[in-house]
């Protein structure tokens, strides 16, 4: 049996935290096993990665480290958490995945996509996600709920210019495939982006259920 591989991705305060929640308590309403993950991390060592990747630094992280540590904790996190999950047949519901490393690192940081490509084949196989929702939300309504929160993280002091890259690509990436990703207008009010997530219910119902 394999599981459903459903991930969340969208630029900081979009919502994917507080909706994948959300999602969670629906599928399992249903009787369905919801593993909820998050990257960078999911596994003691994955989120140890989490904290350097996150942490602000006097010493500037080089973009290829900065990638390569991604990849090293997604490699741990598949091997450890999401590959067992779906080889029980459960839903993962991840929180950020390899859309994220082509926004932030791709787009954001202007690294070679062939080369993100490279490293998401050396580290998944041809595991990719079932289903991307996509978070989409004007960047300037993103970094206010971000800020909103308390103290910035490395990502978050980045630029605006940034963060116009970063949405970008993820906007791309989903345009480029819509059997796989489904964009979310995630500027409106909670209710209404839960309303558009209950939309997609059924189909993902179906889908848990092979
Ligand atoms: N549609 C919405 N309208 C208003 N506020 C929202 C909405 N969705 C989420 N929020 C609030 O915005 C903040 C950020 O939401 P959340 O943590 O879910 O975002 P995120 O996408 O997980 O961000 P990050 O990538 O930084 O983890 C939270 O305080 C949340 O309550
Ligand atoms: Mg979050």
């Amino acid at each position: 049996m394999t599981g459903l591989f459903i991930t969340l991705e969208g630029p900081e305060g979009a919502g994917k935290s507080t909706n994948r929640e959300y999602l969670a308590e629906r599928l399992r309403a249903a009787g369905i096993e919801v593993l909820l993950t998050r990257e960078p991390g999911g596994t003691p060592l994955a989120e140890r990665i989490r904290e350097v990747l996150l942490t602000p630094a006097d010493e500037v992280m080089h973009p290829d480290a900065e990638l390569l540590l991604v990849f090293a904790a997604r490699a741990q996190h598949l091997a450890e958490v999401i590959r067992p999950a779906l080889a029980r047949g459960a839903v993962v519901l991840c929180d950020r995945f390899t859309d994220s490393t082509y926004a932030y690192q791709g787009g954001g940081r202007g690294l070679s996509l062939e080369r993100i490509a490279t490293l998401e084949t050396f580290v998944q196989g041809d595991l990719r996600p079932d289903l991307t929702l996509i978070f989409d939300l004007p960047v300037e309504i993103g970094l206010a709920r971000a800020s909103a929160r308390g103290r910035l993280d490395r990502f978050e002091l980045e630029g605006r210019a940034f963060f116009e890259n970063v949405r970008n690509a993820f906007l791309k990436r989903a345009e480029a495939d819509p059997s796989r990703y489904v964009r979310i207008d995630a500027g409106q009010p909670l209710a209404k982006v839960q309303q558009s997530l209950d939309t997609l219910l059924p189909n993902l119902l179906e889908l848990a259920r092979g």
